[in-house]
C-alpha cells in the first residue's frame, strides 16, 4: 500500500534518532559455571569470584533448600503446588555478609541443612517441578539485577538462566573421580562416605537432571568446557581465571 503524502513529509522531516538511543544499558558481569554433580564446582567458583572480585551465587543451595523445606514440612512430594507455594512463602535469599553467603528460608538460615544425606536424595526430583524452577529463575535473576557482578553456578545458569552472560563455562569430570572428589569432602566434614553408593547416586542425579523437561543438564554451545578428572581445585581455578581475563576487563 502507498503510504499518503502527508505521511511521507512527515517522515522526511523528522530529526535522524541519535544514536544514543542505540546504546543498551551497561552490561551486567555474569560468568556461569554449569555441570554436573561433584565437578567441584561451587568451591572453584566460590574461589574464582573472590579472585576476580565478583559475588557468589550457588544456585543449587536454593533447589536444597527447597528439597529441605518439603522433607521439613511434611509436604507431599506429589504436591507440586503445595511445594511451589511453600516455598515462595519462604522468601529464599542469601544472607550476602558471610562467606559463603548463607541461604535463608523464613529469614532463618539453612545452610547448614542442605547438604544432609535425605535433603541430596530427593532434590533432584524436587529441581524437576517446572513451575518451582519458574520461580527460582526468576529469583535468579533478581539476585543478578542486586549483584550485577556476579559467578552464578549450577545446572542451567548458562543456558536458561542467564543466555547472555559475559562468559560461560561447563565443568566435566569422570564419574567416579567424582564419587571419590564427593567422598573426600564428606570425610572431611567428619561424615561417613560409601564410595560405591555415591557414585550410584551421582549417575541417578546426572540421569534426571539431564532428562528433565525443565531447565535439563546441557552444555551451552558458547560455554568454555573444561574436563576437571585430571585437575587439582587451584589448577581448575587458575585455567577459570585466565580464561576470564582473556575474554573481559574487570
Ligand atoms: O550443585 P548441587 O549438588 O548443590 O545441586 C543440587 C541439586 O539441584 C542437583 O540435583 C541439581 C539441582 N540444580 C538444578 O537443577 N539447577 C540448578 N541451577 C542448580 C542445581
Amino acid at each position: 500500500m502507498q503510504t499518503p503524502a502527508s505521511t511521507r513529509t512527515v517522515t522526511q522531516t523528522l530529526t535522524p534518532r541519535r544514536a544514543v538511543f542505540m546504546v543498551p544499558p551497561e552490561r551486567p558481569t555474569i560468568i556461569t559455571i554449569d555441570g554436573p554433580a561433584g565437578t567441584g564446582k561451587s568451591s572453584v567458583a566460590r574461589e574464582l569470584a573472590g579472585r576476580i572480585g565478583l559475588d557468589f551465587l550457588d544456585t543449587g543451595a536454593m533447589y536444597r533448600a527447597a528439597a529441605a523445606i518439603v522433607i521439613d514440612h511434611a509436604i507431599d512430594r506429589a504436591d507440586t503446588d503445595a511445594i511451589v507455594a511453600k516455598v515462595a512463602g519462604a522468601d529464599l535469599h542469601f544472607d550476602w555478609t558471610t562467606d559463603p553467603p548463607a541461604i535463608m528460608a523464613w529469614d532463618i538460615p539453612i545452610d547448614h541443612r542442605i547438604r544432609d544425606a535425605d535433603v541430596t536424595a530427593i532434590v533432584s526430583p524436587i529441581a524437576a517441578i517446572g513451575k518451582l524452577r519458574e520461580h527460582m529463575v526468576r529469583k535468579q535473576r533478581i539476585i543478578a539485577h542486586q549483584h550485577p557482578r556476579l559467578v552464578s553456578e549450577g545446572r542451567d545458569q548458562g543456558s536458561v538462566v542467564f543466555p547472555d552472560a559475559c562468559v560461560k563455562f561447563y565443568l566435566d569430570a569422570d564419574a567416579a573421580v567424582r564419587a571419590k572428589r564427593r567422598a573426600d569432602q564428606l570425610r572431611a566434614e567428619g561424615r561417613d562416605a560409601d564410595e560405591a553408593a555415591l557414585l550410584a547416586e551421582i549417575l541417578e542425579r546426572d540421569r534426571s537432571d539431564s532428562a528433565r523437561k525443565d531447565g535439563p543438564l546441557i552444555c551451552p554451545d558458547d560455554a568454555v568446557v573444561i574436563d576437571t578428572s585430571r585437575m587439582t581445585r587451584e589448577q581448575v581455578v587458575e585455567r577459570l581465571e585466565d580464561e576470564v581475563r582473556v575474554r573481559i576487563a574487570l
